[in-house]
């Protein structure tokens, strides 16, 4: 296991926030907090979240659900074809897979709204597959410790580091290894004004060392 990896594992164990996603390996719960996760903060989510899981509580209740009321108990969290697709695919998953989730990236990532960042969410944490996943925080941390300036938005960016994220990885422990280094992004390594001289990576991270740490990830204006 690299330094890295093994590093933020360490401070996952030490530092993560208690959330009831977190309690569970459950797939339906973990893919409701990815899709409320993408475009929304953990703070705003969180009430939408118990809220939806105690609506529906499994795959089976909300592929009954009238689409309306979904709609209803989404209303304020925006993106609402989120909901719509979440709607359709729990429908999927019970008239195909007899209402027992898809267990591998393959089958998952076919589901509607499901891409690869989610689909690579739910078959490392539920499942174990050893998938890296590549969120924003996942750009910012392997940008500034690898030092790497290619555009987070360009083709060539994107499949740099996928790639990247995938050799760094930790595959024994895939599911702690994915959602700290989210976690890691969120809290340590943020976006302005990040703890630098108090982070545990400090000494092996290229954009500390060479000053450039407010100049990545590199996005481009499109
Ligand atoms: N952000 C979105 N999903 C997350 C997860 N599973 N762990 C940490 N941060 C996240």
């Amino acid at each position: 296991m690299s330094n890295f990896s093994k590093t933020l594992l360490d401070w996952y164990s030490k530092n993560k926030r208690e959330l009831p996603w977190r309690e569970t390996k459950d797939p339906y719960s973990i893919w409701l907090s990815e899709i409320i996760l993408q475009q929304t903060r953990i703070a705003q989510g969180l009430p939408y979240y118990k809220k939806f899981i105690s609506h529906y509580p499994s795959v089976f209740e909300l592929a009954e659900a009238d689409e309306q009321e979904i709609l209803r108990l989404w209303q304020g969290l925006g993106y609402y074809s989120r909901a719509r697709n979440m709607h359709a695919a729990a429908k999927t998953i019970v008239r195909d897979y007899k209402g027992k989730f898809p267990q591998s990236y393959d089958e998952i990532i076919k589901l509607k709204g499901i891409g690869d960042y989610t689909a690579s969410a739910i078959a490392s944490i539920c499942f174990g597959e050893p998938t890296a996943v590549v969120d924003g925080n996942v750009y910012r941390v392997l940008a500034r410790n690898f030092g790497i300036d290619l555009p987070i938005n360009s083709t060539d960016g994107i499949k740099y580091f996928k790639k990247l994220a995938t050799e760094v990885k930790d595959e024994s422990r895939i599911a702690d290894y994915n959602q700290a280094i989210m976690e890691f992004g969120a809290l340590q390594c943020k976006p302005k004004s990040p703890d630098c001289p108090g982070c545990p990576l400090n000494t092996g991270c290229i954009a500390f060392e060479e000053n450039r740490v407010s100049k990545l990830p590199v996005k481009l204006k499109k």
